[in-house]
């Protein structure tokens, strides 16, 4: 790379929201997942010279990387390194602009990885397929989630709703979406760090082997259902597997008083169903609802009680031809 003038290049990756299965995918148990068209936009130079500087430009201002910044530059060696790229030997760039700053638990660091990676290849006028592009990414995402399932940076790449199963191969298909899918995503106001959570889990499963297979095999039915409401567009139902999926999220010890009361307040305001998103210990919670209105209604209200809220539509995204 040396003598080469740094050319810019642009990445996005998809956040997503998992509407079933949360922690249990990580041991191979089915999940669903959907894009929330909110990306991770990232712009990466490389050039000559050394060294390696990273910039987040917040929508809304703040510093609200402050905590993760040791995690967000050693992810981003950690995608240099797969990508054959050094600090000491090239000087690169990244910049980040986000619109949702802190919001854990939408899948924003695999975004960010795959944003970066499609970034660095477009830096370098290399070309690079999809499924390269979400392999160097899991690479990052290790940092984040410690034992990642692979299924953000799947959504982050693909931008697909999916069902993905860990260890199957391929380990996602393309999920065929029968409803709009409009949801209240509330944020709890704490933001976590999802390998503590993924951590957390896996001592419970350590120390209660039997309940966990019990939660697994529910898990498995909870999937397999929730596949099913959302291939006949029945709201109800996908609604009534999302409140089951966070009961037994709250057994395994991820959910906390802010995202439970947001379940709560949702499901009275006439949700579908509610339950937290991603990691927990934090971050959002998931509400779906009938129509947009609905949904801005309730968001104005979780925003009263003191938590950002939005009413976004999750991308059913095109169907294959
Ligand atoms: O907190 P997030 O947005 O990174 O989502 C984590 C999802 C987990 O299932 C908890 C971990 C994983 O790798 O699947």
């Amino acid at each position: 790379m040396k003598g080469r003038n740094p050319s810019e290049g642009k990445g996005r990756g998809f956040r997503k929201a998992i509407l079933i299965n949360e922690h249990l995918v990580v041991y191979g148990v089915p999940a669903i997942a959907v894009p929330i068209l909110r990306p991770v936009e990232v712009t990466a130079r490389v050039g000559s010279g050394a060294g390696l500087r990273i910039l987040v430009h917040p929508a809304t201002g703040g510093n609200p990387w402050k905590d993760a910044d040791s995690d967000r530059f050693e992810a981003v060696r950690r995608v240099l390194n797969k990508m054959g790229l050094s600090e000491t030997e090239n000087m690169i760039q990244v910049e980040c602009g986000d619109d949702l700053p802190g919001w854990s638990g939408l899948g924003s660091s695999a975004g960010f990885c795959v944003a970066l990676t499609r970034a660095l290849c477009e830096s370098l006028g290399r070309p690079c397929s999809d499924e390269e592009i979400n392999r160097i990414a899991y690479t990052g995402e290790e940092v984040f989630a410690a034992n990642p399932s692979g299924i953000d940076n799947t959504v982050a790449t693909y931008g697909q709703p999916v069902w993905f199963e860990r260890g199957r191969m391929p380990a996602w298909e393309r999920i065929r979406v029968g409803l709009p899918l409009w949801v209240v995503i509330g944020y709890s106001g704490r933001p976590a760090r999802t390998r503590d959570e993924v951590e957390k889990v896996a001592l419970c499963r350590d120390a209660h082997t039997d309940v966990f297979s019990g939660f697994v095999q529910e898990a498995t039915r909870l999937a397999r259902g929730a596949r099913t409401a959302l291939e006949r567009g029945d709201g109800k139902g996908l609604g009534a597997l999302m409140d089951q999926g966070h009961a037994m999220l709250q057994q395994l010890g991820v959910s906390n008083e802010r995202l439970d009361e947001m379940v709560v307040f949702c499901r009275r305001q006439g949700a579908l169903g509610a339950k937290l998103t991603g990691g927990g210990g934090g971050g959002c919670m998931l509400a779906l609802v009938s129509d947009p209105p609905e949904g801005e209604a309730m968001a104005g209200l979780l925003e009263q009680m003191g938590y950002p809220a939005i009413c976004v539509e999750l991308a059913g995204g095109e169907e294959p031809s």
